[in-house]
C-alpha cells in the first residue's frame, strides 16, 4: 500500500497513475469521490452548507471507475467532475465531517491485492494510516501555477498565472487549515519536493523509495 498526499497541483494524481501503472497495482483517486459528491449536490440543489443532504448523497454515490474515465449513475462524468465550480465545492463539502466519515469506508474498500496506490490529502494520516510507504508531494505555489498554467494553455484555454497563483494559495490555505483532516504530512511520510523535477524523476525516486 502506497499513500501519497500532498497540496493542490503538485502532480500527486498524475505520479500516483503512473506508479500504480509500473508495479500493476490499483488506484485510488480519492479527490474524485469528493468532486463526484459536490457534484451530485450541484445536481440535487443541495447547499454546501446542507451537512444532513450532502452527507446522504456522498453516501448514496453510485460510482463506477473505468481506465481513466467515473461513471456517476451509469453516465460519463469524467469531464463534469474536472470543473472549476465543482473542485471549489468539492473543498467545501470535504470540510464536512459526515461527509468525509460516509467516503470512509468506500476508499478503504479499493485495497486489494496486489496493491493499492492512493491519492489525496488524508492518505497516510486517516484513511491508510498503516501504509507501507507514505509521500507527502509538494512543490512550491509558483511551480504548481506554472504546470496548471501549462496545462489550461495546451487545452485551448486562456489563463492568467498571477489568478492561477492566488487560486492555488487561496485552496492551499483551505485543505492546510480546515479543522477536519488537515492537509498536512504523516509523521513517517517521506517529503517530496517536486518543484525542480520532471514527472518521470518524480515517480523515478517514489520507485526507488519502494524498492529501498
Ligand atoms: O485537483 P486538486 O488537487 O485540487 O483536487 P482533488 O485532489 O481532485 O480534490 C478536490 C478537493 O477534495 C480538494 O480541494 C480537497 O479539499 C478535497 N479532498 C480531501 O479533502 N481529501 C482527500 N483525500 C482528497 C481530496
Amino acid at each position: 500500500m502506497i499513500a501519497i498526499d500532498g497540496p493542490t497541483a503538485s502532480g500527486k494524481g498524475t505520479v500516483a497513475s503512473r506508479v500504480a501503472g509500473q508495479l500493476g497495482w490499483h488506484l485510488l483517486d480519492s479527490g474524485a469521490l469528493y468532486r463526484l459528491t459536490a457534484l451530485a449536490c450541484l445536481e440535487q440543489g443541495i447547499a454546501a452548507d446542507d451537512v444532513g443532504r450532502a452527507a446522504a448523497a456522498a453516501q448514496a454515490l453510485d460510482v463506477r471507475f473505468g481506465d481513466g474515465t467515473v461513471a456517476m449513475s451509469g453516465r460519463d462524468v469524467s469531464a463534469d467532475i474536472r470543473r472549476e465550480d465543482v473542485g471549489s465545492l468539492a473543498s467545501q463539502v470535504a470540510t464536512l465531517a459526515p461527509v468525509r466519515a460516509a467516503l470512509l469506508e468506500r476508499q478503504r474498500a479499493f485495497r486489494a491485492a496486489p496493491g493499492l496506490v492512493a491519492d489525496g490529502r488524508d492518505m497516510g494520516t486517516v484513511v491508510f494510516p498503516d501504509a507501507d510507504l507514505k509521500i507527502f508531494l509538494v512543490a512550491s505555489a509558483e511551480a504548481r501555477a506554472q504546470r496548471r498554467y501549462k496545462q489550461l494553455i495546451e487545452k485551448g484555454f486562456s489563463a492568467n498565472l498571477l489568478t492561477l497563483l492566488r487560486d492555488l494559495e487561496a485552496r492551499d490555505a483551505r485543505d492546510t487549515q480546515r479543522a477536519l483532516a488537515p492537509l498536512a504530512a504523516a509523521h513517517d511520510a517521506l517529503v517530496l519536493d517536486s518543484s525542480h523535477l520532471t514527472i518521470d524523476e518524480t515517480v523515478a525516486q517514489v520507485m526507488a523509495w519502494w524498492h529501498e
